[in-house]
């Protein structure tokens, strides 16, 4: 179980080696997430309209390891964007990974970039 876990790692901009093309902007639920795959990753993808913003990060939930975050709810805590997961809300901080509601392990954040309408995630490898 831990394995799974160790295969998410928030990837820094100067880190990028690939930028993978996720997909056109508009097959995105504004206000929501989606699920893409990269190698054998399951990342989740946020269009959160309402700050003009795009978000990813890993799908796994480390509570319960559970591939929900693209499914869980965007929200703000005092100014910073978060992902509540849909099972037990634990939420998690979109620009850092950090868990702003207890005391598990920060989840893996990625950077994502729009260019000519479609959405791209960067990885390290
Ligand atoms: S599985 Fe995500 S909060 Fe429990």
């Amino acid at each position: 179980m831990i394995t799974i876990l160790s295969k998410y790692k928030t990837v820094k901009e100067k880190d990028i080696k690939v930028w993978f093309k996720a997909g056109p902007i508009d097959s995105f639920f504004k206000n929501g997430g989606a699920c893409v795959k990269y190698k054998d990753l399951q990342i989740a993808v946020f269009n959160y309209k309402r700050k003009d913003k795009w978000y990813a990060c890993q799908n796994i939930c480390p509570h319960k390891l559970e591939m929900v975050l693209s499914r869980g709810m965007l929200g703000d805590n005092q100014g910073i964007p978060k992902i509540s997961c849909p099972m037990h809300k634990k939420t998690f901080s979109l620009e850092t990974g950090e868990n702003l509601n207890g005391d598990l392990d920060a989840i893996a954040i990625y950077p994502v970039k729009i260019k000519n309408d479609f959405v791209y995630i960067g990885f390290s490898d």
